[in-house]
């Protein structure tokens, strides 16, 4: 599978909760939508920083300014992911919380898909998206729900080596050109 194709299809079911979020009035169907959208959002972000951030910031040198902004961007939302996961739904900040998270992953979703994914897909080889896909798709399938706890801020040498942590080391040990192409 194609990883542009992947992540993106990632994006939409996320949204697809966020929308049913906003628009319900039930508050069973609101919790779910909201413990479905973090549990969602935390699996993808993961496999983004341990498999295809490291890879776009190695393979397409240009991005990895944007690279580091977007996890940056990670940080926040995994902190608001983490706060949401200890909070009520009876809590007064629970809604709030997830206003702001919607917030600022829509907006993080907008630069991957407007301003990396375009250039991702002419720099790499159909051969090598499809290769970055199937990790990513064994990565996650292979992710423990919730993932691993938040890991610490160590953001150049997640890009730079790839924090790689239990399922996800696997994945890649499996096919071992990414550990490879990212161990210095
Ligand atoms: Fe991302
Ligand atoms: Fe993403």
């Amino acid at each position: 599978m194609d990883a542009l194709n992947l992540l993106k299809a990632d994006h939409r079911d996320v949204e697809t909760q966020f929308r049913a979020f906003e628009r319900t009035t039930g508050k069973v169907t609101w919790e779910r939508a909201a413990k479905a959208a973090v549990r969602d959002l935390s699996i993808h972000a993961a496999v983004e920083e341990q498999i295809f951030y490291p890879a776009v910031t190695l393979e397409v040198p240009d991005l990895a300014e944007i690279m580091l902004r977007s996890l940056e961007a990670h940080n926040v939302v995994e902190w608001l992911c983490s706060a949401i996961e200890s909070t009520s739904s009876d809590d007064d900040r629970f809604g709030p919380r997830m206003t702001v998270l919607i917030d600022n992953v829509r907006l993080h979703v907008e630069e991957e898909e407007d301003d990396v994914f375009p250039e991702v897909r002419q720099a790499l080889s159909r051969r090598r998206l499809n290769e970055l896909g199937e990790l990513l798709a064994k990565a996650k399938s292979a992710a423990p729900t919730p993932p691993h706890p938040r890991l610490p801020d160590t953001a150049p040498a997640k890009l730079l080596t790839g924090v790689v942590a239990g399922a996800v080391d696997r994945a890649l040990d499996a096919t071992g050109r990414v550990l490879h192409q990212l161990t210095p």
